[in-house]
């Protein structure tokens, strides 16, 4: 990203576009639907289940998901439908996903609920976690390392950080247990887009060592290279405040690319405070890696501009 990086000042900065894997507009749940999903059909079942909040990226790709593959979908979402259907939520409508408002309940238990009524009609839903944050979906982070790690290797530049927006654990969990075992030696950041940072080290750190045992690699501990800085959490989860407003108005501006008002936004808003303040030096070089989400810029559009 030249201009960026001219603009900031700071260090040579380079981005992964996750953005871009399909799906019905993509982000990273991509690569761990890869995984989930063969894992759904190895189990003949017919239906996918999951859950997130009303913007989530994460039920927008499963819903596209079952769609390209003929499979029923069943999204549970927190709260109640807002009035307009707009960005992510347009976008599960259009793939055809049956929508489940959880309401004043805890959205596993509704979720356990429509797994058992599909179950009583004779079909075979398979439940995803929220975030697809289980070790079937680590897994497709830990293949994206093996996969950023040969592209470094033809030509690409010396990676000393990468910063990314995290969440459920899911895409960190991966990315550090692919560090260890295709051997990135730089440091991985997750800026926490809602999470302490305690909090969100110990539940990836968790899923990395069950994702090793899942994978036969072992029981290895990666806790001492999972990096999370909870700085930037703001007013809370999918408050647009001035940080991820700024960022997405200079990554659109200054490089033609979008990010979204949940997550990238504020994790680019996070890297562009950290470049600030001098966390960086000069010569080295920082990844963002971008995780997707641009689908719910339509839903925050009066707090962008
Ligand atoms: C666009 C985007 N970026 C980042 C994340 C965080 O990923 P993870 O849940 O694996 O931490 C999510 C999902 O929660 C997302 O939708």
């Amino acid at each position: 990203m030249e201009r960026l990086s001219k603009h900031l000042a700071g260090p040579e900065l380079w981005i992964k576009r996750d953005d871009q894997t399909g799906l019905a507009t993509g982000g990273n749940k991509t690569r761990k639907l890869e995984f989930l999903v063969a894992d759904a059909l190895a189990q003949g079942s017919d239906h996918l289940v999951t859950t997130g909040a009303p913007q989530s990226n994460h039920c927008r790709q499963t819903a596209a998901a079952a769609a390209h593959l003929g499979l029923g979908c069943s999204l549970v979402l927190r709260g109640s439908s807002p009035p307009r259907l707009e960005g992510n939520l347009l976008l599960d409508r259009l793939l055809g996903a049956h929508l489940y408002w959880a309401a004043e309940r805890e959205c596993g238990e509704v979720m356990n609920d429509v797994v058992a009524e599909l179950r009583s009609m004779g079909r075979k839903p398979y439940a995803i976690p929220l975030g697809g944050s289980n070790v079937m979906g680590a897994t497709g982070y830990v293949l994206a390392m093996e996969e950023l790690t040969t592209q470094l290797g033809q030509g690409g530049p010396n990676v000393d950080f990468i910063v990314f927006a995290s969440s459920s654990g899911g895409t960190q969990a991966g990315l550090v247990l692919g560090a260890k075992v295709y051997d990135f030696r730089g440091q991985i950041l997750g800026i926490s887009v809602d999470h302490p940072a305690d909090q969100l080290k110990t539940l990836a750190s968790a899923l990395a060592t069950a994702t090793a045992t899942h994978l036969g690699l072992g029981t290895l501990s990666v806790a001492d290279r999972m990096d999370v800085n909870d700085d930037y959490l703001g007013e809370g989860y999918a408050q647009v405040g001035e940080t991820e407003r700024e960022a997405i108005h200079l990554l659109a501006q200054l490089e033609g690319i979008l990010l979204d008002p949940v997550y990238t936004g504020r994790a680019m808003g996070g890297l562009v405070d950290l470049i600030r303040w001098g966390a960086f030096t000069r010569s080295q070089t920082v990844l963002f890696w971008h995780t997707g989400g641009t689908a719910a810029l339509g839903a925050f559009a009066e707090r962008l501009l």
